[in-house]
């Protein structure tokens, strides 16, 4: 098979590597790939923008399978254009990236098919007044969400009304998240564990992969600034087989269900953040693709014929045995430069890339930079570290992975010291 692989960081790193394995692979292409890809697959510089441009590259290479990555290019309607052309597409289409793009779009779809997450309600700019009433009445804290996608900023958890009124106010007269924040979800506060499962599908069909636990605060123990994500383990103890039997029947089939229904049919990863909450698994989020750092850590534990699963799914019969799910551990630590989030530390050398792979160890590229033969710094989340074993041991796999970090040096680089201990003390 013939494959391009669309989008440049971890995830795609890790999507390539995995695919790399399958015994049908003839040709992986990576647009635009990243320096890490580059052993594995072929780096292809065109601007997965320019619809025109990928469908070309693509009949020009004789491609059975495009797989895309991240979700803009899925909200742009990069699936659409090269469906149209023929190919085969694993990725939703532009209508069903909505599930992700547009939030209230996903509330009000959870609310008709009566899938658990939090009680909400969505406003409008023009509506302005009438937010300020309900969040003078409202318990807190409460969670206000810009509607559109805003890189992971948009989602602010406000204690008092007066943080309230600032998060509205950032949203419809600021607009500080563009017109992403034209629209914007108030949702009730949820307490509990947090997990992200991966459902791979054919817009019918679908298997659940292994929950991952994603942490997304800067610093140790959940503190500081939310980021992209510094780091996840996988399995994570809080979804075991009861909550995962849950978030399939009341939360992935309703919903793959809706989407069809209504015209959008959702073909590729959907993406369900949950939250263990005491009344039972409720959604926080749904994305449209595969999570990262999260898939780093996923894919690891599939055995089988990946690439088989995600073309069976693209062409709309998922072939469920095409993967199974072995008893490993994974984490993956995730190396940022100096002053992540805030901003980012370009053009570092980095040195002990040539130690890897390390024992159960391998580095993931996600912003690098290749320059004069070495390897710089070139982005906010620079690397991922992972570190997979084959028995279910996460405090085992934890001192494995922060053995070999010690062989990775740059200037300014910080990473969180504590991945996977909810896991561990969980375990207990
Ligand atoms: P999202 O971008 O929707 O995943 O939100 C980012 C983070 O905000 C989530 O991972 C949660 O930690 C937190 N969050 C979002 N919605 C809620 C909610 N309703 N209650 C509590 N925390 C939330
Ligand atoms: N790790 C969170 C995400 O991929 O959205």
């Amino acid at each position: 098979m013939r494959v391009a692989l669309i989008g440049s960081g971890g995830r795609e790193h890790a999507l390539a590597l995995k695919i790399a394995e399958s015994p049908g692979l003839e040709e992986l292409f990576v647009i635009p790939g990243n320096p890490g890809i580059k052993s594995i697959a072929q780096n292809i510089t065109i601007d997965s923008s320019n619809h025109q441009a990928v469908v070309g590259f693509c009949s020009e290479k004789k491609i059975d399978l495009v797989v895309i990555g991240p979700e803009k290019p899925l909200t742009e309607g990069l699936a659409d254009s090269l469906r149209s052309a023929g190919f085969v597409v694993f990725g939703p289409s532009r209508n069903a990236a909505r599930i992700e793009g547009e939030k209230s779009f996903a509330k009000q779809l959870m609310q008709k098919s009566n899938i658990p997450t939090a009680a909400f309600k969505v406003f409008l700019k023009e509506d302005y007044n009438e937010a300020i009433t309900y969040l003078h009445a409202t318990k807190y804290p409460v969670v206000i969400k810009a509607d559109g996608i805003a890189a992971g900023k948009g989602v602010i958890i406000a204690d008092t009304f007066e943080d309230a009124k600032e998060a509205l106010k950032e949203c419809f007269i600021n607009c500080s998240f563009g017109s992403a924040g034209n629209k914007v979800v108030v949702e009730e506060f949820m307490t509990g564990q947090e997990a992200s499962i991966f459902a791979i599908t054919d817009g019918t069909d679908f298997i659940l992969l292994p929950a991952a636990q994603d942490h997304k605060r800067i610093h140790d123990g959940d503190l500081g600034k939310n980021t992209g994500g510094m780091g996840a383990y996988a399995p994570t103890p809080f979804v075991g087989g009861e909550e995962l039997k849950i978030v399939s029947k009341q939360i992935i089939k309703p919903t793959l269900e809706a989407m069809k229904s209504t015209g959008s049919e959702f073909v590729g990863c959907l993406y369900c953040g949950i939250m263990l909450t005491a009344q039972g698994p409720k959604v926080v989020e749904f994305n449209c693709r595969f999570g990262d750092p999260e898939t780093q850590v996923v894919l690891p534990l599939l055995k089988g014929d990946f690439l088989q699963l995600l073309y069976s799914a693209a062409i709309g019969k998922i072939n469920k045995q095409a993967v199974q799910i072995s008893d490993g551990t994974s984490i993956c630590v995730v190396i940022a430069s100096r002053n992540y989030p805030d901003s980012s530390e370009k053009g570092i050398e980095i040195f002990g890339l040539e130690n890897f792979p390390y024992e159960s160890s391998h580095i993931i590229h996600a912003g690098t930079k290749e320059v004069n033969g070495k390897i710089v710094t070139d982005g906010g989340r620079v690397l991922g570290l992972v570190t997979s074993i084959e028995k279910s041991d996460l405090k085992l796999c934890k001192e494995k992975a922060y053995e070999a970090i010690s062989k990775i040096k740059f200037d300014g680089m910080q990473y969180r010291k504590d991945i996977s201990d909810k896991g561990i003390l969980a375990k207990r």
